[in-house]
């Protein structure tokens, strides 16, 4: 506790971050994924800690190592990833749900390997996975700062604000998959910000260093304000 450290932007605030894709077990040996790298969820985790805040990162499956500073926990499915988010949530000052959640799961994972059948097709039964954000965004009190994402192919913006209301969240990060160099699983990313107040601000076309930055500038504005 030194000067310097009481003197951040973010110190003595609790931070929790997910990050990275889920998997739903079909299974012991397959599942289904996406392809989220998790760059985006780790840069906003690295740089809340660097701002001061005590950051807990929930990470799915990613080939990516824990930021200096942030407090990691690993999950593989939709299912842990919130029971570790909830786990956490009551005392979590800042919350930012960057995870590629899976949507549907199989509905039963088959407990030895699925063998190939005579016919030329195969179907799996899937159901809904519990939507995180929303749980979170139903538990959240005033003070708490909940920031959701939102991938989108058409009709970006009518879909981000439907999240955003639906969620409850402070505002909401669109990523459009129709912008080059934007999404995934490169280095940069192209994002607009919705808030409550229906404000738009669109971003340039950034590493995903500079944008956890803007993402975290914002971030400080609701924490100030
Ligand atoms: N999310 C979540 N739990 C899920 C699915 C999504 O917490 N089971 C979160 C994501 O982490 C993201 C936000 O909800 O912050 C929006 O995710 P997105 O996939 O864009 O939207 P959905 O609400 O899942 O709707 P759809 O996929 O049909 O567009
Ligand atoms: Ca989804």
């Amino acid at each position: 506790h030194t000067f310097f450290s009481t003197a951040l932007p973010l110190s003595g605030k609790r931070a929790l971050v997910t990050a990275g894709p889920t998997y739903e077990a079909i299974d012991p040996v397959r599942y289904i994924g996406n392809h989220s790298s998790g760059k985006m969820g780790y840069a906003i985790a690295s740089r809340l800690a660097d701002l001061g805040a005590d950051v807990t990162l929930v990470s799915g499956p990613t080939v990516l190592s824990t930021p200096a500073g942030v407090k990691s926990v690993s999950v593989t499915s939709a299912a842990e990833m919130l029971d570790a988010c909830l786990a956490n949530f009551a005392e979590t000052d800042i919350t930012v749900m960057s995870a590629a959640v899976a949507d549907y799961k199989p509905k039963v994972a088959a407990e030895r390997k699925i063998k190939k059948n005579e016919g030329q097709g195969f179907t799996i039964e899937l159901v809904k996975t519990t939507d995180i954000l929303t749980t979170l965004g139903q538990r959240k009190r005033a003070e708490q700062i909940l920031v959701g994402f939102a991938l989108e192919t058409h009709d970006e913006q009518i879909h981000a604000v439907e999240k955003l209301q639906k969620k409850n969240l402070d505002f909401i990060v669109l990523n459009s998959m129709r912008d080059e160099g934007a999404g995934f699983a490169g280095d940069t990313n192209k994002i607009t910000i919705i808030d409550q107040k229906r404000n738009i601000e669109s971003f340039e076309l950034k590493s995903k260093a500079e944008v956890a930055r803007d993402i975290c500038t914002r971030i400080i504005a609701l924490v100030q304000s």
